[in-house]
């Protein structure tokens, strides 16, 4: 990316004057990278349970039935006042996988996760470490229709839309997911840990490589906490660029 092109996208997620992670400065050296592991949180599984015939029919499905399956679910409440179901977005055999937490009021209208003013922020994100939306990225949110005032989903909504995401995991064998906030944090990791404990550390879902960053809408209020979000993006890059050579 063109350096001036660079700086514009920096400054728009309030990121300038430009700074180097010391990951990223480590990477560009080409030394070894030490990876915070995070022992203390149990892996979560994606696995369904055995007895549960939905899960099983769901953990079988293909792309085109999971999609129908989606766009037809009545397992919880927010089928009731959806507009249509956000699905997810992009290449399905991306290295990145980005998961927020639900469609906002512009997802419910477009049927695309992040098209409203926190997805502008995403692709922001996104192009401050050279990726874009659709190329090696994939993104969907826990719950895949929109809770109510955009309120969080509750977790009984998140557990039966759980499925369906560990399908889309599972089909696109991510090298590495990206959690956007605490609602996807905590589902994926199966835990109430504060985003200031999550953050910094690399988790796995399943034995996917997993990293935990700021929602883009928290973010857009919360403007201190954007250098911080940068220092996830850097980290995330470089454990990507560190499992690409694995
Ligand atoms: N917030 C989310 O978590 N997901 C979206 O798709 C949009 C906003």
């Amino acid at each position: 990316m063109k350096q001036r092109r660079r700086k514009e996208i920096l400054h728009e997620l309030g990121l300038t004057p430009i700074w180097r992670s010391r990951a990223d400065s480590i990477l560009n050296e080409g030394a070894p990278m030490t990876i915070p592991v995070d022992q203390s949180i149990p892996v979560a599984t994606a696995t369904a349970p055995e007895n549960d015939d939905r899960a099983a029919r769901i953990a079988k499905m293909d792309w085109v039935q999971l999609e129908a399956a989606v766009a037809c679910c009545t397992a919880c409440p927010l089928c009731q006042s959806r507009t249509r179901t956000v699905f997810g977005v992009g290449d399905e055999q991306a290295d990145w996988l980005f998961i927020g937490e639900g469609p906002g009021a512009k997802e419910d209208e477009i049927g695309e996760p992040f098209v409203g003013q926190a997805g502008k922020l995403l692709d922001n994100m996104l192009k401050s470490i050279q990726l874009q939306r659709g190329d090696r990225v994939y993104i969907t949110n826990i719950v895949k229709c929109r809770p109510p005032n955009n309120r969080n989903p509750e977790p009984s909504e998140a557990e039966q839309c759980h499925p369906y995401l560990a399908r889309q995991i599972v089909l696109i064998k991510p090298k590495l997911i990206v959690a956007l906030g605490k609602i996807a944090a905590q589902n994926l990791l199966h835990t109430s840990e504060s985003i200031a404990n999550l953050r910094g550390k690399l988790h796995r879902y399943s034995d996917i490589p997993l990293i935990v960053t700021y929602h883009p809408a928290y973010l857009l209020r919360s403007l201190s906490d954007k250098a911080k979000a940068w220092e996830d993006l850097c980290f995330a890059k470089a454990t990507m660029q560190s499992l690409l050579v694995q």
